[in-house]
């Protein structure tokens, strides 16, 4: 019995792992969210799925919840898979329930996925590092649990590149801090929807981003590789 923690990648359906599909194929249980692209799902032929994600308007499961299907189906078959769009440990609370799973003596196996903080930008050529130009990144969350006592985001940060996600819904909020920190002058880059059909790249700079409209999901780059982003553009790359 073990139970796959699983990267669906950032929504196109072939940046999938060639395990992620392997273990989707053998799967007798899919336990999944909100995924950028459901299509995954279909390699899943014949499996139970159990949808956890948000729906608008309907009461969505709590991680205490989430992490209950996971022990029970995880004790009931063979294999479940648990897959999470990205990444599982990237924002994806995977080490929670990873941790909540061998508490209770359930096997665990990670399968790692692009994730979008990174694989989004790379696929329209945007690199996070770039010699001479940005020797490290950092990514964080443009939205903390409300609920949390104190904010554990410190915007002051040093990394050259800084990569938000969840960061639309408090993008005004998030940028004042940034901007008490890095010129108004950085260039910015979001990408919504990333690698899907409706993909949208929105350029500026991080004194006028804010007022951009732009919609989730997507995600927020910003520091000087934007500039080499758009020199490849402008060279014909992409
Ligand atoms: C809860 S986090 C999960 C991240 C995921 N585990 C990963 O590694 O990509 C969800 C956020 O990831 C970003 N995101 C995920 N997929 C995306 C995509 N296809 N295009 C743009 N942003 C995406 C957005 O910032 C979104 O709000």
């Amino acid at each position: 019995m073990v139970v796959y923690l699983v990267g669906a990648g950032p929504g196109d359906p072939e940046l999938v792992t060639i395990k992620a599909i392997k273990v989707l194929k053998k799967a007798d249980v899919v336990i999944y969210d909100r995924l950028a692209n459901e299509k995954i799902l279909e390699e899943a032929a014949g499996a139970k799925l159990i949808y956890v994600g948000k729906k608008a308007g309907v009461h969505h499961k709590t991680q205490d919840e989430i992490n209950q299907i996971l022990i029970h189906e995880g004790q009931k078959y063979d294999t479940v898979v648990r897959l999470k769009g990205g990444d599982p440990f990237v924002f994806g609370r995977g080490g929670e329930e990873m941790l909540a799973l061998l508490e209770n003596g359930i096997e665990v196996e990670v399968v790692p996925g692009v994730t979008s903080a990174i694989g989004v930008p790379g696929t329209i050529g945007l690199p996070v590092t770039h010699r001479g130009v940005a020797t490290s990144f950092t990514v964080v969350t443009g939205h903390e649990d409300p609920t949390k006592a104190e904010s554990q985001v410190k915007w002051d940060f040093n990394a050259d590149t800084i990569i938000v996600l969840m960061g639309i819904g408090n993008l005004e909020e998030n940028v004042q801090e940034i901007l008490k920190y890095k010129d108004p002058e950085t260039p910015v880059c979001i990408i919504e929807n990333g690698t899907m059909p409706g993909q949208r790249i929105v350029t500026g700079a991080l004194g006028d981003i804010a007022q951009k409209n732009v919609q989730p999901p997507a995600l927020v780059i910003i520091g000087p590789v934007v500039d080499v982003y758009n020199q490849m553009k402008n060279s014909g790359s992409n």
